[in-house]
C-alpha cells in the first residue's frame, strides 16, 4: 500500500516529507538540501575522478538527489547516467508543492516536475550529458544489469526497513559496482558498517551533515 506523506519544512528552509505510518522523514530535519549535498554529492559523486559517471540511487523519493546530481554534472561538465529505483512514486500534485528549486541554480525550472512525470522504466536524455532511468521496482528484488561508479543508498533507516539494509542487498550492490566505486549513505550505524565490510567494501566514516555526527562511504577495493 502507498504510504501517506506530508510536507515538512527543514532547518535550511527546504522541504522534506514525513511518512506517518513509518514515523520517518525522507531527509534530515536539519536541512534536506544540505544533507543531500553533503552525503551524496560532495562525499559521493564528487569523490569520483571521471568525466563520465554511472550513478544508482536506491530510493528516488522526491527526486532531490537526482536534481542536485544534474546541477553538479552540468556545472562540472560531467556526463551522467542516473539510474534510480523506487517502489512508491510520489503523486505529481505533491511534487509540485516541493520548494527545492527555490534554493537551486536551475536552467530549467520545470526539471523537478519532469523528473517525476517522465515514464518509468525508460531511458530519458534530459540534456546532452544527463540521462535518467527510473526503475519502478522493489529494490529487494532488483537485479542490476549495469556497473555503477556511485551508489546513493538512501533507503529509510535500518530500524524502519531492515530488509533494505541486508547483507544480500549489499552483496548485490558490491557486485554491481566498478572497482574503486563508492557507496554513500547518511547512516553510520556500526552494524551497517560491519555488513558492508563483510561483503568486501572498505568502509570510511566521514563527518556527517549538520545535525549528524557521521556518515558512511564504502569503497569497492581495486
Ligand atoms: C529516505 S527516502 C528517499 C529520499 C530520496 N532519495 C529523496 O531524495 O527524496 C526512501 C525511499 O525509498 C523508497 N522505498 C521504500 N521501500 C522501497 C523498496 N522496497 N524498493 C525501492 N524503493 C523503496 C521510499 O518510497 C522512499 O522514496
Amino acid at each position: 500500500m502507498k504510504p501517506e506523506t506530508r510536507i515538512i519544512l527543514t532547518e535550511d528552509g527546504s522541504h522534506t516529507l514525513y511518512v506517518d505510518s513509518l514515523g520517518e522523514y525522507y531527509h534530515s530535519v536539519y536541512g534536506a538540501i544540505q544533507e543531500s549535498n553533503h552525503v551524496f554529492i560532495w562525499n559521493g559523486l564528487s569523490s569520483i575522478r571521471r568525466q563520465d559517471i554511472v550513478v544508482l540511487e536506491v530510493g528516488f523519493g522526491t527526486g532531490l538527489n537526482a536534481l542536485l546530481t544534474y546541477i553538479s554534472g552540468k556545472k562540472n561538465k560531467i556526463k551522467i547516467q542516473y539510474d534510480a529505483i523506487e517502489l512508491f512514486p510520489l503523486e505529481t500534485s505533491l511534487v509540485k508543492k516541493l520548494n527545492f528549486t527555490r534554493f537551486l541554480d536551475m536552467d530549467n525550472p520545470q526539471l523537478l516536475r519532469d523528473l517525476h512525470t517522465l515514464p518509468w522504466n525508460q531511458i530519458h536524455a534530459l540534456s546532452d550529458i544527463f540521462t535518467l532511468y527510473k526503475i519502478l521496482q522493489d529494490f529487494n528484488h532488483f537485479i542490476p544489469e549495469q556497473k555503477y561508479h556511485v551508489v546513493y543508498f538512501d533507503a529509510f533507516a535500518p530500524d524502519k526497513q531492515p530488509e533494505m539494509w541486508s547483507e544480500k542487498n549489499f552483496a548485490k550492490l558490491f557486485h554491481a559496482m566498478e572497482t574503486e566505486g563508492v557507496l554513500v549513505t547518511y547512516c553510520a550505524k556500526g552494524a551497517i558498517k560491519r555488513t558492508l565490510q563483510r561483503v568486501g567494501f572498505g568502509v570510511e566514516l566521514l563527518n556527517g551533515p549538520p545535525g549528524k555526527h557521521e556518515m558512511i562511504r564504502a569503497v569497492k577495493p581495486g
